[in-house]
């Protein structure tokens, strides 16, 4: 992070304040606000609430509350917790300077300080900046996609009547992760990769205005290793082009679906230029080639 900024735990109701007035920034919606009163007592009981201050305003707010593992098991909570990460937001004049990645190191030390091993939380799948820090950068990975997560009405969660999410499992004491996030063995690139021609599933072309276009065909992979590529930008996709919008949703959303059913987990996305132009793509490998090493704690 080039510009000062300071990590810190909020506790006091003007804290809780100015995460509202990050949330109205960033959602611009009052029914996706989570309001002072509930985040006071999320606070009071034991839930993790970041926040990234530059001077006294907060441009970054991240908040993680406790649950389960297995929601349905009758096991002992004890061994059942994990946190649940929701809301993460940058103030967009301050994003894609390591801010998000910062909050998230400093959850994970509050998970690592109360024996937690596990963080989750969703993500639109569509979003390759998300992707990018929630797999990329932190080594987190993806075995789980649901259909219209928070419903198909319209809304800031919603596009064009879908809500697909993705369920990110961030095994914070794994020692993928720690390679990962200490920068300990460099992440193979999106060149090796084609270098290596680990096959892409869903071959894409450009479009009209340049967007990307989704693959009519998936090829299901023959081998452990694939790629899935997405569009590096689809807020503009979305305002610009609906009806290719929702042609990702649905292409998307087959793709992974498809993937997962047949046992694939997204274990890294990677980032380059490829053909000439900047491209973004999922890395998929079969569980049975990496579960042992990337789902749990190492030691
Ligand atoms: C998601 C969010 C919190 C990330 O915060 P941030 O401070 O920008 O995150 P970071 O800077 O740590 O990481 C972003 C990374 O994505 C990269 N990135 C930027 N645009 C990208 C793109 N189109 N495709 C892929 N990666 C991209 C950045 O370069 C950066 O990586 P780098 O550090 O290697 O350069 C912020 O974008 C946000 O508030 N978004 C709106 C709300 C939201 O989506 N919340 C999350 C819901 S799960």
């Amino acid at each position: 992070m080039s510009i000062n900024i300071v990590i810190r735990e909020l506790s006091t109701i003007d804290d809780m304040k100015k995460a509202e007035a990050l949330q109205r920034l960033v959602w611009d919606d009052p029914s996706t606000v989570i309001y002072p009163h509930m985040l006071i007592s999320f606070a009071r009981s034991g839930a993790s609430m970041l926040g990234a201050f530059d001077g006294d305003e907060l441009v970054g707010f991240l908040l993680g509350y406790l649950g389960l593992e297995s929601p349905t098991s009758d096991r002992p909570a004890m061994t059942n917790l994990k946190l649940v990460s929701q809301r993460m937001a940058v103030m967009p004049a301050y994003r894609d300077a390591g801010i998000g990645y910062e909050l998230k190191l400093a959850q994970r030390r509050y998970a690592i300080r109360r024996g937690i091993r596990l963080i989750t939380w969703t993500f639109d799948p569509l979003i390759s900046r998300n992707a990018y820090l929630n797999i990329h950068k932190l080594g987190a990975i993806v075995r789980d996609y649901t259909r219209d997560f928070y419903g198909t009405e319209v809304g800031p969660l919603t596009h064009f009547g879908s809500s697909d999410r993705a369920l990110v499992e961030w095994w914070v004491t794994n020692n993928r992760v720690e390679e990962r996030i200490h920068r300990r063995r460099p992440p193979l690139t999106l060149a090796q990769y084609v270098d290596s021609s680990v096959m892409i599933v869903n071959p894409t072309q450009p479009a009209s205005r340049g967007y990307l276009q989704p693959s009519e065909t998936i090829t299901m992979p023959p081998s452990q290793l694939a790629m899935v590529e997405i569009p590096d930008n689809i807020s503009d996709i979305r305002d610009d082009d609906p009806d290719l919008a929702i042609a990702w949703q649905k292409h998307l959303r087959e793709t992974l679906e498809n993937l997962i059913t047949a046992g694939f987990i997204i274990t890294d996305f990677v980032r380059g230029e490829h053909e000439g132009r900047v491209r973004t793509y999922y890395v998929v490998s079969h569980k049975d080639a990496v579960l042992s090493r990337i789902v749990g704690s190492s030691s």
